[in-house]
């Protein structure tokens, strides 16, 4: 038998921080925390090589007193609690006093600080949880925390951490969320020297979301402002017309902390159900706010879960109210008589499908369709004709239907309904809302997402060509100017072979 002994605390902090200290982001995440926490206003992070080799975090909150900098890096040792009822009170988004710990142990810590009502500030240096120095320095008000070379002494970890580029990705992708989470602070992200993301922190939230997502996104999304008895939901709202593929930017607050919670996520699509197509995802930036006694933060330190005291009525409601607020904006486009001119207003006006004509459309996908448009003087799949010409119904319509199947999506994928033959008998009836052509063939009424079938199209013929090497690129002229988020910068810049091909 191996003998038993207890292990020393540099070893315990080592293996405690691996709960906390996964890699630069989480890092980053608990020094941001805390200077939000201290009442900062203003922050500002640096990193280089991914954060890998540097972090620095400044912030302009309170500073700690120079009787506690020591204390502030022992393991447990926090401000924030100090009994365990304060934790159904807590509104800080630290209270476990685990992080300063972690980060000193496994990295190089310089940590400088100051308090309002102190003279001078506090230089404490400290490497893999061992004290170096303790000096006078001057500095203003506030903390600045860097963090050298992570992992350096614990090399098994260190192997784990991807490159420099996917790391600061991440950093980049959590600064955003930051700022998201409070419009009232201004934030400064600096990689390897370049300013990367900047908000001003006047608390408009509409702002923030401008700076990172773009004036396409920003002009699509609606307000939302209610109260209930449990919550206050606020934030905006993203038109269908800005709907995305997955659930990425589903994005919401709970008391300013950015979290993940199958509750609320469930409750916003519920919210959108009838106003999405189907495996379509809400784009939403959302904050709740509710008093702390309905909540439970301390489910893990990292992992970002909630627990809700009433799960029930929370959902309900939220989805309710997403629903009502999306309703009034009143979705539906309005079909225009013939001859009366829609009258243009920049923020009503739908984003323009930026569909070509039919004709430029693959032949293959579209030859029947082609036939089908030509023949039908009055149907245009011009866009800007559609808006103002009336449809056309050949055929009267019957009173009633009888659904005899329940409608799908994946039915349309079906190499049935595609095949040449098929689309033989395929039978355009018309375009609605200026999106979606009717298909009669088989006794079925098809809904085809134009937009989408097109982008199916041009995928495919894309795929085709890069399979066969044959592709053809040209300059555009004037150029298309699109934002992109720091995480699909990244991904740009990473496959930028394929795009220049
Ligand atoms: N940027 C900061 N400004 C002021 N005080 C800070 C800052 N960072 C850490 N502290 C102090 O150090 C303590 C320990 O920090 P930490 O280990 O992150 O634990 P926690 O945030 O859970 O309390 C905090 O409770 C706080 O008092
Ligand atoms: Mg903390």
């Amino acid at each position: 038998m191996a003998k038993i002994s207890v292990l020393d605390n540099c070893t315990i902090d080592k293996i405690a921080a691996g709960e906390v200290v996964e890699r630069p982001l989480s890092v980053v995440k608990e020094l941001v925390e805390n200077a939000i926490d201290a009442g900062a206003d203003s922050i500002t992070v640096e990193i280089k090589e991914g954060g890998i080799s540097f972090i620095r975090v400044t912030d302009n909150g309170h500073g700690i007193d120079v009787k506690d900098v020591k204390t502030a890096f022992f393991r447990h040792a926090t401000s924030k609690i100090h009994t365990i009822e304060d934790l159904l009170h807590v509104k800080s988004l630290g209270f476990r006093g685990e992080a300063l710990s972690s980060i000193a142990a496994v990295s190089q810590v310089e940590l400088i600080t100051k308090t309002k009502n102190a003279l001078v500030a506090s230089r404490y240096v400290i490497e893999g949880g061992q004290e170096k120095s303790m000096e006078e320095v001057g500095a203003p008000t506030g903390t600045t925390m860097i963090v050298r070379n992570l992992f350096y002494n614990t090399p098994a970890r260190r192997k784990f951490l991807k490159k420099p580029a996917t790391e600061s990705s991440y950093v980049g992708e959590l600064l955003e969320y930051m700022a998201l989470s409070r419009p009232d602070i201004s934030f400064h992200y600096v990689n390897q020297n370049q300013l990367k993301l900047y908000t001003s922190g006047n608390g408009i939230l509409k702002n923030v979301i401008y700076q990172i997502y773009g004036k396409d996104i920003a002009k699509n999304m609606i307000e939302i402002d209610k109260r209930t008895e449990y919550f206050r939901i606020a934030g905006y709202l993203g038109l269908p017309l800005i709907s995305r593929g997955n659930r990425t930017f589903e994005t919401y607050f709970v008391n300013h902390r950015y979290i993940k919670s199958t509750v609320i996520t469930k409750a916003i699509e519920e919210g959108y159900q009838g106003f999405l197509m189907q495996h379509k995802f809400p784009f939403t930036i959302l904050h709740l706010e509710m008093e702390s006694k309905w909540l439970d933060v301390n489910v893990h330190p990292t992992k970002m879960e909630l627990r809700f005291a009433k799960e029930i009525q929370m959902y309900e409601r939220l989805s309710q109210e997403i629903k009502q607020s999306l309703l009034k904006k009143e979705q539906i486009p309005e079909i225009w008589e013939k001859g009366r001119k829609k009258e243009e207003k920049e923020e009503d006006v739908p984003e323009k499908i930026c569909l070509p004509p039919i004709l430029n459309v693959s032949k293959e996908a579209s030859a029947h369709l082609k036939e089908k448009v030509l023949e039908e003087e009055d149907f245009s799949f011009d866009n800007k004709k559609n808006q103002s010409t009336p449809m056309q119904v050949e055929e009267p319509i019957p009173d009633y239907y009888v659904m005899t199947e329940e409608v799908s999506q994946e039915k349309i994928f079906q190499p049935s309904f595609l095949t040449k033959e098929a689309r033989k008998s395929h039978r355009v009836i018309g375009q609605i809302f200026g999106t979606y052509w009717l298909l009669e063939y088989e006794q079925q009424l098809y809904i085809v997402d134009q937009h989408a079938a097109h982008e199916k199209v041009l995928y495919e013929q894309l795929v085709k060509e890069m399979k066969s090497k044959e592709i053809t690129s040209q300059v555009i002229s004037p150029p298309i100017i699109f934002s992109v988020t720091e995480k699909e910068k990244d991904a740009l810049f990473q496959y930028s072979s394929y795009f220049q091909k």
